[in-house]
């Protein structure tokens, strides 16, 4: 369980790199979350330290993520390859593994895919996906109120769906990341 302490480490490090922006975000990501794994039964601590740190390389610039995964040799996907913030998502995993000592693999899974979620998602991958998605825009706020209400993975599942179909039917995605391929395709074959 991790205390109180560790909780404020990891919001000290959005405040001394200047983030307080980054910061509200990720707080209100986790009051979603929380209140979406209490519904799923789902562990809270391991909820609320994804949530806390699913934008924790937020700390970069693009490029600077960018040369972070070559340094790691990372293999990059195509549309992180033209748009080096989509690699935000894995960047944040190996800062959370590194400077917070993380090793939960819920915890690891859900902040390293929580853009384009993938396939066999795991319920934490796709609460953590899903709460970004609600704190980013109002529009899916009845996504909320029906999880909270129905709490089954077919709601959550038709929530995930949702959302990308929305994304893929306004053209928001200059250039879609193979995860939220394969992530659309099998959630088409499940609700
Ligand atoms: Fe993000
Ligand atoms: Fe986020």
């Amino acid at each position: 369980m991790k205390n109180l302490d560790e909780i404020n480490s990891i919001k000290n490090y959005y405040l001394t790199n200047n983030k307080e922006d980054v910061l509200k975000h990720i707080e209100d990501v986790a009051e979603i979350a929380v209140g979406l794994a209490t519904a799923y039964n789902l562990d809270i601590t391991k909820t609320k330290l994804a949530a806390l740190l699913h934008d924790i390389s937020g700390i970069m610039t693009p490029q600077k993520m960018y040369d972070f995964a070559k340094i790691r040799s990372l293999e990059i996907d195509p549309a992180e390859e033209k748009y080096h913030a989509l690699l935000h998502q894995r960047v944040s995993k190996i800062i959370a593994q590194d400077e917070f000592g993380v090793t939960d693999s819920d915890i690891l899974n859900a902040i390293e895919c929580h853009t384009t979620l993938r396939k066999n998602a795991s319920l934490y991958d796709k609460i953590i996906f899903i709460a970004d998605k609600i704190s980013w825009d109002q529009k899916f706020a009845p996504f909320f109120d029906d999880l909270i209400k129905n709490a089954t993975i077919e709601a959550l599942n038709k929530a995930c769906y949702s959302y990308i179909k929305y994304q893929f039917d306004n053209n928001l995605l200059v250039m879609a990341h193979q995860w939220l391929i394969d992530a659309f395709d099998e959630l088409k074959m499940n609700i």
